[in-house]
């Protein structure tokens, strides 16, 4: 499955899945392309050390130059690993269940920006990550998978930030591998692992 990733910053759940890919641990999935809508991103750089295709998405250019890239690069599958641009509701209908995202916590709760930091502001015990197809609203598609972790009484942000980032690069690379090989059956919000 023609996989694209789409990042804007460090990279480091892009390292995850490539590593997966090297391992063939990703399923049917070929990452064939990254995207960055970032060109300072340092996951650009992962991105040619493991010489893949690279695009830049210009700030000022639309979704009418993603959904040419896309198309360009014949993708079939569309991984989020912390890109910070919400997509339209059009963009999104015409990628159904065919778009991923991770997000660090244990969605429905703490959606948005800062989610481990609003984990740590509620005072939850226990938080973590998701991987969940993307919808019209934000955070908030079907879920594929979820991992969870402790929060301890003297967790700062980074603390707790670094021990859910660890299951996100365990938890994605899992959910590209279970899309990519038709494991999944969608039923409204409700998503299945086939036996
Ligand atoms: C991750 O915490 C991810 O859950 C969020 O953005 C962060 C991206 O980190 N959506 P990285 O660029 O993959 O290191």
């Amino acid at each position: 499955m023609r996989t694209a990733v789409l990042i804007s910053g460090r990279g480091s759940n892009l390292q995850a899945i490539l590593e997966a890919e090297e391992e063939k641990n990703l399923g049917d999935a070929n990452v064939v392309l990254v995207i960055s809508n970032n060109s300072e991103a340092k996951g650009v750089i992962l991105a040619s050390n493991y010489s893949k295709n690279i695009e830049i998405l210009d700030i000022e250019e639309g979704e009418d130059t993603l959904i040419k890239i896309l198309m360009k690069h014949e993708i079939e599958l569309i991984v989020l690993a912390g890109f910070m641009k919400i997509l339209s509701s059009d963009f999104v209908s015409r990628y159904v269940n065919k778009i991923i995202n991770i997000h660090p916590s244990l969605l429905p709760s703490f959606p948005g920006l800062n989610a481990q930091r609003q984990a740590l502001e509620s005072g939850v015990k226990i938080s973590g990550c998701t991987v969940h197809f993307v919808n019209e609203e934000v955070d908030d598609g079907p879920i594929i998978l979820q991992s969870a972790v402790e929060v301890l009484d003297e967790d700062t942000e980074v603390d707790l930030a670094s021990r859910i980032l660890k299951e996100e690069h365990k938890i994605l690379p899992n959910a590209i591998s279970l899309v990519s090989q038709g494991k999944l059956d969608v039923v409204g919000r409700k998503v299945r692992i086939v036996k």
